[in-house]
């Protein structure tokens, strides 16, 4: 049983999100996801997501090969997710390339190409604009 984990806000949700969690989940049996907290988020970009973090785990919950969901409290708890959750390979996307290598101790770290041209920033300003 090899457990594949990966992280993300996952705020408006869109095929980019959904492909790298397909891609993720074909590399192992069974995919645990860590969804971003509104206060991390706020932390990190002085911005609340759209969606309440009860929404966004709620959503990434119903897609089909997520087999567990919890909420992600601080970017330094990430050595700490991989074990608590049993990971076997940590999948990012390729924006984060290098930036992970260092769990590389706890589990295997990949990185994969990220959908191009779409994003949620890119969602927020096309229907703002
Ligand atoms: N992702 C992807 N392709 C995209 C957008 C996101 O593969 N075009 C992946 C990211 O690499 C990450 C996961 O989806 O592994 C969650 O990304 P997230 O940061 O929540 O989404 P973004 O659309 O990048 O959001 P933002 O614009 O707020 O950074």
């Amino acid at each position: 049983m090899k457990t594949i984990i990966t992280f993300g806000t996952y705020d408006l949700l869109h095929v980019g999100h959904i492909r790298l969690l397909s891609r993720a989940r074909e590399l192992g049996d069974r995919l645990v996801v860590g969804v971003s907290s509104d206060a991390l988020n706020f932390s990190k970009k002085n911005k609340y997501p759209e969606f309440s973090q009860q929404e966004r785990m709620e959503i990434i919950s119903m897609i089909k090969g997520v087999d567990q969901v919890f909420l992600e409290e601080s970017l330094e708890l990430k050595g700490a997710y991989l074990k608590e959750y049993g990971a076997d390979i940590l999948v990012m996307g390729d924006d984060w390339e290098g930036k992970f290598d260092h769990l590389n101790s706890i589990c295997q770290v990949v990185y994969l190409p990220r959908t191009p041209s779409i994003s949620t920033t890119a969602i927020i300003e096309k229907t703002r604009g």
